[in-house]
């Protein structure tokens, strides 16, 4: 009887087993993959490019990663940090999902790391650049496929010191990327001898520039330093071309304050100068043919953002193929992602040990409704990765 009860036990444990683990961890079936991007606000074109340069790489390889079918659970963030924990808690909970891929905005890319790390979930950054995720909040688990928000700022902090300037305004949403972008960018242009004079903010999505854009006229600095993206970069742009201040202050970026917004903001945006992971000219084979596929697909030029998105799905292939497309052989996918060469179309790269890329950031300039590469502004530049312990 006893013998009895322990094998029907068994039974039960064994059938539960197969019902809580997903179908992929269990070496079939499809791959289950959490989407969490922004569909609507500020960022929501910026979440659609994403997921259409992750679908596209999906698409190039037959529709299969590792011969497993891709499977999407998708879940509109709206870069709300505030519902962020319970979002990704039901994709890992609710519909047990394999993967994370998610998100845009550092604070809910934040949340998404603590829950992967506490469940230990695969989570891959397509575009946040909280510096946490790959530093204090570092995982074996956790990846990104794009930037630290460290990296950009830090190359534009040396270009602007190069040329000359000695002080400088900030202005930004006051928020973890915002605030890191503006770090970075005061580690190298301080290093370099300059002195930042006032550093401007407002809330995010906010988008109510004016009585800080009469600030910047009155402090009369030698440049100004930005980071926005999406649609508050559109209006940004155009606000400070209005106010009368392109044309006696300089205006520098993180290079969002110019991706996937040119049309938008039109001959305002001419001649601005940017720094970024990717630009439109880069003229490679590998970016040529890239671009191509992304216009034929979806009849739109890819940005930044899709870049990202397609990169994020070659470090999913590469996990995959090296736990032979078993998702619970963590060690293994794990083990896959870091030796990777990811051949991108910013330029091939390998993550550092903290999990971020390590990648040029280039010198950009607007001009003919393109972001031009005009040069390196810093070459294999790799995040500090603060208070990372792995
Ligand atoms: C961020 O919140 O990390 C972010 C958002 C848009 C563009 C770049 C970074």
């Amino acid at each position: 009887m006893k013998i009895r009860t322990l094998a029907l036990a068994a039974c039960a444990a064994a059938a539960m087993t197969a019902i809580a683990l997903p179908a992929a961890a269990q070496g079939n079936g499809k791959i289950k993959v959490g989407l969490m991007l922004p569909y609507t606000g500020t960022f929501a074109a910026l979440g659609t490019a994403i997921e259409n340069g992750f679908r596209l790489y999906i698409a190039e390889q037959g529709g299969k990663l590792a011969g497993r079918e891709i499977e999407f659970v998708k879940v509109d963030d709206e870069s709300n940090p505030a519902k962020a924990t319970d979002n990704v808690n039901k994709l890992v909970k609710r519909d047990n999902v394999d993967v994370l891929v998610g998100t845009v905005h550092s604070g809910v890319a934040m949340a998404m790391a603590k829950v992967a790390k506490d469940t230990g979930t695969l989570l891959i950054v397509p575009n946040a650049g909280a510096d946490a995720v790959t530093g204090a909040m570092c995982s074996p688990n956790i990846f990104r496929s794009s930037f630290s928000n460290w990296q950009p700022g830090y190359a534009m902090g040396e270009v602007m010191a190069k040329k000359g300037h000695k002080t400088a305004v900030t202005i930004t949403w006051k928020y973890a990327a915002g605030d890191e972008s503006v770090g970075g960018f005061k580690d190298a242009f301080q290093k370099a001898g300059g002195k930042v004079v006032k550093e401007l903010s407002l809330p995010f999505p906010n988008v109510e520039f004016q009585a800080l854009l009469t600030e910047i006229a009155a402090l009369k600095p030698d440049a100004v330093y930005t980071f926005f993206a999406g649609g508050g970069a559109v209006k940004f742009v155009k606000d400070y071309a209005a106010a009368g201040l392109k044309k006696s202050i300089p205006l520098y970026g993180a290079g969002f304050l110019t991706d996937g917004t040119l049309n938008a903001q039109g001959a305002d945006a001419d001649g601005l100068l940017t720094t970024l992971h990717y630009g439109d000219s880069l003229g490679t084979p590998r970016d040529n043919a890239f671009r191509l596929a992304y216009a034929k697909a979806y009849k739109l030029q890819p940005d930044v953002y899709a870049v990202q998105g397609y990169d994020a799905a070659q470090m999913l292939a590469a996990g995959l193929g090296a736990a032979k497309g078993n998702v619970s052989n963590k060690a293994a996918f794990t083990e896959g992602i870091r030796k990777a060469r990811i051949d991108s179309p910013r330029g091939a790269f390998m993550l550092s040990k903290s999990h971020n890329p390590v990648q040029d950031i280039y010198l950009r300039q607007v001009g003919d409704k393109e972001n031009k590469v005009i040069g390196v502004a810093s070459k294999a530049l790799a995040d500090p990765a603060r208070g990372c312990r792995m």
